[in-house]
């Protein structure tokens, strides 16, 4: 068995969010804040990982579908942070390594800082210990009492603190390693005789104090780090905060962010080298970019693949397509979901499409759109055309040839097939499939009255 596992405390409703989701299932940066905290308790090593559920249970339990490093301990009422822990108990069953606890709710503590807490602890032979922050305003948090020598005695809450104690500017994070024997050996001796009437997990240290255990407290010199998230403004903060180390991440490998504070790029997302990010672009969902990419102001792109040099004008928005090479798309184009664009394709202003396969070199320079298609190579679409791919009832499919060059003001009623290498005539209207090397033109001949206008005027 692994020598560390984590319990993540996550049974809290968070009521301050006031919010119909949990507070741990919130996003930051592309991720719920609970998977910010077990992304950072695997890499320090931990397996398993114990998430101690309680509101909305299900839903916290089904963010991390197949993970097998994944436990859920269920508490069903919230009665202290001592008794969220003992219920992870059964979970750890048999496990006599170090176990590190942390909550649902701190998205910005590093995996570095777990491990020197890990380090910090072992080294000292330490039963517990617990990180700790020296705050300018500590209001709210447990305060940690020490010795004249430093040694740690208690740690007492907010609520439950004289002033001399209040005026302590030592704060407990919430963040601890136990070795397991000590943990599960006293957790149930913890009472509930407080101002809250909790089962306190902190009351397990001045319980190793009194057993003569090491107990001891490590200080982050990052307070930062262990911002517990209470509210959306802090919610906020934090994402601020994540996003700034991922764009700090991608321009030192070597991307170009032209207003990094103002570059909205998730958890996930992968960016070549020599690319460039314009502000204001979203780019999330595991989104891929290639090298040498320009992506102007005001981007959107989700779930994409993205190859190298294409160039994504302003106010664009892509969800789930895939473009190869030297790409272009818009100014405002809409790439709907299974959108494949092959290498030099161009798609212009206010086009949209949705599940279509287009060709090298082929191009909808404008104001079209384009769905359930397969379009050839080296085909140009006029300004203007529609695939009507909708009957009211069922979807239909149009397929056009390489080479074919479809005229200004179409209409390809589906499903339809134009053949390589044909020509349908401005304004058609194509409801029969035209065969390859045709000319396929709809038009009602058009008819001059001369002076039919004069006579109206007498
Ligand atoms: C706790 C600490 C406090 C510390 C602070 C750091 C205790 C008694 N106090 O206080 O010293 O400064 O964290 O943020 O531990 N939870 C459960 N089940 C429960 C109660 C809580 O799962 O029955 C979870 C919450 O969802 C949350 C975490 O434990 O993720 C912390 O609980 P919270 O109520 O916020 O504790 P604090 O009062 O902030
Ligand atoms: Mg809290």
């Amino acid at each position: 068995m692994n020598t560390v596992a984590a319990v993540i405390l996550a049974a809290g409703k968070g009521t301050r969010m006031k919010s119909g989701l949990v507070k741990v299932l919130h996003p930051a940066a592309g991720l719920p804040m609970i998977s910010w905290a077990v992304a950072a308790a695997r890499s320090a090593g931990a397996a398993p990982v114990v998430l101690v559920v309680g509101h909305q249970a299900d839903a916290v339990r089904t963010a991390f579908p197949g993970a097998a490093d994944i436990r859920c301990a269920l508490q069903e009422e919230q009665r202290g942070t001592g008794h969220a822990v003992a219920c992870a108990r059964n979970e750890l069953a048999g496990f006599n390594g170090t176990v590190l606890i942390l909550c649902g709710d701190t998205p910005l503590l590093r995996a570095e800082t777990l491990r020197d807490l890990i380090d910090f602890h072992r080294d000292n032979a330490a039963a517990l210990t617990v990180l700790t922050a020296v705050l300018d305003h500590p209001h709210g948090y447990g305060r940690v009492l020490r010795a004249a020598d430093g040694q740690v005695l208690r740690i007492v809450e907010q609520k439950d603190a004289t002033p001399e104690e209040l005026a302590i500017n030592e704060i407990n994070s919430g963040i601890y390693c136990m070795e397991a024997g000590f943990l599960f050996a006293n957790i149930d001796s913890i009472g509930c005789d407080n101002a809250q009437q909790e089962f306190y997990l902190t009351d397990l240290v001045s319980l190793a104090v009194k057993q003569g255990r090491v107990c001891l407290a490590r200080r982050t010199e990052d307070a930062d780090e262990i911002m517990g998230v209470n509210d959306r403004i802090q919610l906020a903060e934090a994402a601020r905060v994540l996003r700034g180390r991922i764009n700090h991440g991608l321009m030192s490998a070597g991307v170009s962010l032209v207003d990094p504070e103002h570059t909205y790029i998730d958890h996930g997302v992968r960016i070549g080298s020599d690319t460039l990010v314009q502000p204001n672009c979203t780019i999330g969902g595991a989104t891929v970019i290639g090298s040498g990419c320009t992506i102007e102001n005001g981007v959107s792109i989700s779930g994409c693949t993205i190859g190298d040099d294409c160039h994504i004008k302003a106010g664009s928005v892509l969800e789930s397509a895939v473009l190869h090479d030297a790409v272009s798309v818009g100014p405002m184009a809409h790439l709907r979901p299974g959108t494949v664009l092959k290498d030099h394709v161009k798609i212009g202003n206010f086009v949209e499409t949705k599940k279509i396969t287009m060709g090298e070199g082929s191009k909808a320079s404008h104001l079209t759109y384009l769905g359930d298609a397969e379009i050839g190579g080296n085909v140009n679409i006029g300004c203007g055309t529609i695939t009507c791919n909708y009957d009211g009832v069922n979807k239909h499919r149009t397929v056009i040839g390489d080479d074919v060059f479809i005229g200004s003001d179409v209409q390809l009623v589906a499903p339809v097939s134009v053949g390589r290498n044909s020509l349908v005539a401005a304004g058609t209207t194509v409801t029969v499939d035209v065969p390859p090397d045709s000319l396929a033109i709809s038009r009602v001949p058009q008819v001059n009255k001369e002076g039919w206008r004069l006579k109206k005027k007498q």
